[in-house]
């Protein structure tokens, strides 16, 4: 047994099939890791494909190009697991692995009445996609609750880091004693106890917010550009310059939110980056302010 799975060539998924936005081309190649470990292999598959190794957890903020992408996916095939480490009555230590998907840990946490978390309701991705970009809203970030972060490295070797061995900026992430590719496996978080009901009451309160001011069930990946600042909101700037509801083919920013790009069913990956790079420099030449994409851009 191997450890992994591999579809590659003609077996290669599209990245439309594996991304919110439902955009973008075939992979070199997918790995699926059934075992950290196993991830010793893939600096020789990418040799052999010629291509990059990228981590996909639940493809929520990524723009992926139209053709064939030089790409070699990696996925975590392992079970999704959220255990409970520690509890002592007023704070609690859970691990949750990176394929668990972040509602059912916000989820967990709120029956538990843990705090920390429930800013992050409503974003769809994975654990391990949330921390390898330090998800966040309504103020709280998941790294502001982060413990330690265990990932696995090209060389199949499994690491585990505590906090201040991590970077976790505005949605950024990066760890500086791993160079090159590595992949997060899992997470553990500190949350204090809230009184009984007070998490969950926060999380429908975030949950009916962003229901009125974000496209929540349109095929988009979050917010395409990050904030310039704090006080500064790119989907105000980009409102203020016209594009809210602004469409190029089957691609459109949200009338609701003027930051959320939308794949209105026909969408093509041209139309996504080229309107982008209207948005981008239209705000450039109203505001002199340089926005940077959140959405991470796989062409
Ligand atoms: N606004 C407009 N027009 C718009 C959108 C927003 O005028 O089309 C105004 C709002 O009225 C408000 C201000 O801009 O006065 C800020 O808007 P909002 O509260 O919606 O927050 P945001 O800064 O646009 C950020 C995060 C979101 C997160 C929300 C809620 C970024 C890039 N965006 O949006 O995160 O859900 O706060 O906390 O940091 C994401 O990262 O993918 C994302 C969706």
């Amino acid at each position: 047994m191997q450890g992994y799975t591999i579809l590659e060539g003609r077996e290669a998924p599209r990245m439309a099939e594996r991304t919110t936005l439902r955009l973008g081309g075939p992979v070199l190649a997918e790995v699926c890791l059934h075992e950290p470990t196993a991830a010793a292999a893939l600096p020789e598959i990418a040799t052999r494909l010629g291509g990059t190794l990228v981590s996909l957890g639940a493809g929520s903020n990524i723009l992926a190009g139209g053709g064939l992408l030089p790409l070699i996916t990696v996925r975590d095939g392992t079970a999704p697991e959220i255990t409970v480490l520690d509890d002592d009555g007023t704070r609690a230590l859970i691990r949750a692995t990176a394929s668990a998907k972040l509602p059912v840990l916000l989820g967990k946490t709120a029956k538990l009445d843990l705090a920390g978390l429930e800013g992050l309701t409503g974003i769809p991705g994975s654990v391990g996609g949330a921390v390898a970009m330090n998800a966040g809203s309504y103020g709280q970030c998941i790294g502001d609750a982060l413990e330690t972060v265990t990932v696995v490295t090209a060389e199949g070797t499994v690491r585990s880091f505590s906090r201040n061995e991590v970077e976790m900026r505005y949605r950024h992430m990066a760890i500086p004693a791993v160079a090159g590719w590595f992949m997060v496996l899992a997470a553990t978080f500190r949350l204090p106890r809230a009184a009984h009901g007070a998490v969950a009451e926060k999380a429908r309160a975030h949950m009916a917010q962003k229901k009125a001011t974000q496209p929540v069930t349109a095929a988009s990946a979050g917010c395409v550009f990050k904030n310039p600042s704090p006080e500064n909101s790119a989907g105000k700037l980009l409102d203020e310059a016209g594009f809210k509801g602004k469409r190029l083919g089957g691609m459109a920013f949200s009338s609701i939110h003027a930051n959320f790009m939308v794949n209105e069913g026909k969408g093509t990956s041209e139309e996504a980056v080229a309107l982008l790079g209207m948005a981008k420099d239209a705000v450039m030449q109203k505001y002199g302010v340089a926005l940077e994409a959140e959405v991470k851009i796989w062409v």
